[in-house]
């Protein structure tokens, strides 16, 4: 283990700067597995990681990112095999997969019905964002983890991408565990973003693999579709809509059969269902459990969802602004 010297401003709070050797890739893959934040460099930017089949762990990453709203995160893999578990590979995924993997191209499929990865991590949307890092750091980090990492950028959402390790402590050095530094990323900028799926495959996100290496794979890529998600961010609901009504600020039944999505300690009486986002008020859990609950209480036997007020603090503002999406996108559909 190897700290950093930081002089006369250290960093905040229990988070350890390592040289990355086996043993302190162990120790960091032992965090992630424990459902902890640890940064880790790519070839592109550091990583802020999380164990991407743990909700709370997947929410302590938009908590510390403080990101407006819940953007999906890309998912880290060490390689093609691992990919294909988790997502459905068409034939231009794989072959574009087979040309840059390891390397900067996160590929955007549709998850597989079986897909461990939070809901959480990829906002509700039915597919996901895969990359295989090409860093041997990373690398050894995924195959010790032995489970698929979330990571978008190390930052503050806003600032700008960390590229070294110093420039994680100094951004996120409170809310990580753990920095495994690896010395300046060698790309420097953010991964290339392409949706493949099965009508037509689109650039979400220029990035070190050009349009023009893509194209020399695959043939030349479709037009964004006109909801494109990373184009119209309000569109983003579009693919997450509960199929019931959702009433938001809700404080007692409305009818006999609505299902409640609670919030604290005191929950009124009079629902047919209620699930709790969290009873002790804790919106880091509250977040964590979100997208899962709606799933589970989106069922016919229920009339609508109504939704206890979320504070609109720390996480509870990308909370609402999902909720007041969702609300908004399950009218538009009733209509
Ligand atoms: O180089 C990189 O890609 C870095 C390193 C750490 O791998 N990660 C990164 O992540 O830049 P982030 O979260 O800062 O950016 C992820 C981008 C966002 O623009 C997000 O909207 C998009 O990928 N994205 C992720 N999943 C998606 C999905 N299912 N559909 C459309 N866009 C998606
Ligand atoms: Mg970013």
């Amino acid at each position: 283990m190897a700290s950093h010297p930081f002089g006369a401003n250290p960093p905040a709070a229990a988070m350890t700067i390592y040289a990355p050797i086996q043993s302190t890739i162990e120790k960091a893959a032992a965090l992630l597995r424990e459902g902890d934040l640890v940064a880790f460099p790519t070839e592109t930017v550091y990583g802020l990681g999380a164990d991407a089949t743990n909700d709370r762990a997947v929410a302590k990453i938009f908590a510390a990112k403080a990101r407006p709203q819940f953007n999906p995160l890309i998912i880290h893999v060490p390689d093609l095999a691992a990919a294909q578990a988790l997502g459905a590979l068409d034939e231009r995924a794989r072959r574009l997969a087979e040309r840059f993997w390891p390397g900067p191209l996160s590929i955007v499929v549709p998850r597989r019905p079986d897909c461990p990865v939070s809901r959480l991590a990829t906002a509700g949307l039915d597919t996901l964002a895969l990359r295989a890092p090409d860093h041997h750091v990373a690398q050894a980090l995924l195959r010790a983890a032995g489970r698929p990492i979330a990571g978008p950028s190390a930052n503050v959402s806003g600032r700008l991408s960390a590229t070294t390790a110093a420039h994680v402590a100094k951004d996120l050095g409170r809310h990580v565990n753990a920095i495994l530094d690896g010395g300046p990323c060698r790309i420097g900028l953010e991964s290339t973003v392409v949706a493949c799926l099965p009508a037509r495959a689109w650039l979400l996100r220029p990035g070190a693999v050009t349009t023009e290496q893509i194209s020399a794979v695959i043939g030349p890529l479709d037009a964004a579709p006109a909801n494109d998600p990373e184009r119209s961010p309000g569109q983003l609901l579009a693919h997450y809509a509960p199929t019931l009504p959702l009433r938001l600020q809700a404080s007692s039944p409305k009818g006999a059969q609505e299902a409640l999505l609670a919030f604290g300690e005191r929950t009124p009486p009079g629902f047919s269902k209620v699930l709790n986002l969290s009873p002790t008020g804790d919106l880091v859990e509250a977040a964590s459990h979100l997208f899962a609950f709606l799933h589970e209480l989106d069922q016919p036997e229920f009339s609508g969802i109504a939704v206890m007020p979320i504070p609109e603090r720390g996480l509870g503002v990308a909370i609402n602004d999902r909720l007041r999406r969702a609300a908004h996108g399950s009218t538009m559909i009733r209509q």
